[in-house]
């Protein structure tokens, strides 16, 4: 397996005298040294207000910060870069949608479709939303495994569904969501769909235009980026006609005192000073990405999945969340160890320098629908290689005797 670690100077960092084991990617990332530089080499050199200067300096800023859009648009193959709008995260673009494309087209008696394994961050935008103009949230059911099914959604769908918002990549059971069989349902009947792409952008070729969605919502930080970055994609012809998000700087025409024209596309919905530098290292994030391809992203993390699932399956008293087939699991495996609780199977990890998540996951609704109250949680990126796995397997021996013995 090829070892892509030393592109991360993080990961030579000790914790608790330990070499790091960092398996909380789906968290948060870590920045190949190529982000760090591209943000450093822009304060260094090019630091200034894009859009506004006629100045050489702020010319230059302007320059890399489009070239990062350019550079998001391709990753996820939209047709125009207008519909390529800079975020804070995944949370804000789906606020955004929320606040903004939400009034404008939905009315009471309306239905949201969403799905039991949504992180918080696509749900209660939406119980917001449907409390302001009278809509209706609707569940679709997952099946054993935790996959979608469909055949509910299908049943759920009608004439009154306005939108189905759904996860791409489910953050706690790995499992992918059919994104095409549910556009073209939703389609059918004249709903949207918005794809929260937060787990689904950092792990796997995303092709909006393939995939037909009309939202797309991710965040820089998980895929290699930095934090404070996000994209909103949106069909040009809905982005055109929601109103902005915010007003303020940037985002205008011509200013009265009593009201405003707004401008064109993208900058309407980037009011003030954006995140130059956050969008200027996405587009690092993206270059380095697309230099490994996501198709071998995408196969190294296969590799290591297999080789988790199969060694922590042969830990009595071990269960796991979602399908037990590696082969539809991905980038993140949840657990838990019979008898302890993940807060202290997390806390005796990191003892051994292993970097897990435990709890909720930001996602309640499932952790009810699982049964469960919280789960540990180990999340792979190209970073990792077999010796992590195997350093998470020893640690988990470790907790199960040291309780054992309690
Ligand atoms: C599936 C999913 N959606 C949305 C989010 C929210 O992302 P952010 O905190 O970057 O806004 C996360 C983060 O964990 C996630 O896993």
């Amino acid at each position: 397996m090829k070892t892509y670690k030393n592109d991360f100077d993080i990961l030579k960092t000790k914790v608790n005298d330990q070499p790091l084991t960092y398996l909380d990617s789906g968290a948060t990332s870590q920045k190949p040294r190529q982000v760090i530089e591209a943000l450093a080499d822009y304060y260094e050199h090019d630091n200034a207000n894009i859009h506004r200067g006629i100045y050489t300096l702020s010319q230059r800023a302007t320059d890399h910060y489009e070239a990062a859009r350019d550079k998001v648009q391709h990753f996820i193959h939209a047709a125009d870069r207008r519909s390529i709008i800079f975020t804070r995260s995944t949370t804000e673009s789906l606020n955004w949608l929320a606040q903004s494309y939400g009034p404008a087209n939905l009315k009471a008696g309306d239905e949201i479709l969403l799905t039991y394994m949504e992180h918080h961050s696509n749900i209660v935008p939406w119980q917001v939303l449907a409390q302001r103009v009278g809509a209706k949230l609707k569940y679709v059911a997952l099946d054993d495994q935790g996959f979608l099914d469909l055949d509910d959604l299908k049943r759920q769908l009608s004439d009154k569904t306005k939108l189905v918002t759904l996860t791409q990549l489910s953050n706690v059971l790995g499992v992918k969501t059919p994104v095409k069989e549910v556009v073209k349902a939703a389609h059918a009947v004249g709903a949207k769909v918005i794809l929260d792409g937060a787990q689904g952008a950092p792990h796997m070729p995303v092709d909006v235009t393939d995939l037909d969605v009309d939202f797309y919502a991710f965040s820089g930080h998980k895929m290699m980026g930095p934090t404070g970055i996000g994209v909103l994609y949106g069909r040009l012809e809905l982005l055109d006609q929601m109103p902005p998000a915010q007003y303020g700087g940037e985002m205008i025409e011509r200013v009265g005192l009593y009201e405003s024209t707004y401008t064109k596309l993208p900058e309407r919905f980037e009011a003030g000073t954006p995140n130059i530098a956050g969008a200027i290292g996405l587009g690092a994030a993206v270059d380095y990405l697309q230099s490994v391809g996501m198709e071998t992203v995408e196969a190294h993390e296969a590799e290591l999945m297999a080789y988790a699932m199969d060694k922590l399956q042969a830990i009595d008293g071990l269960t796991i969340y979602g399908p037990k087939d590696s082969k539809q699991h991905h980038a993140v495996i949840a657990f838990n160890l019979a008898g302890v609780h993940p807060h202290d199977v997390a806390t005796i990890l990191d003892q051994s320098g292993v970097e897990v998540r435990a709890g909720h996951h930001c996602a309640q609704p499932l952790m009810d629908y699982l049964g469960v109250t919280a789960t540990v949680r180990a999340s792979f990126y190209l970073y990792n290689d077999l010796a992590d796995i195997d350093r998470l397997v020893d640690a988990l021996k470790v907790a199960q005797e040291y309780f054992a013995y309690e």
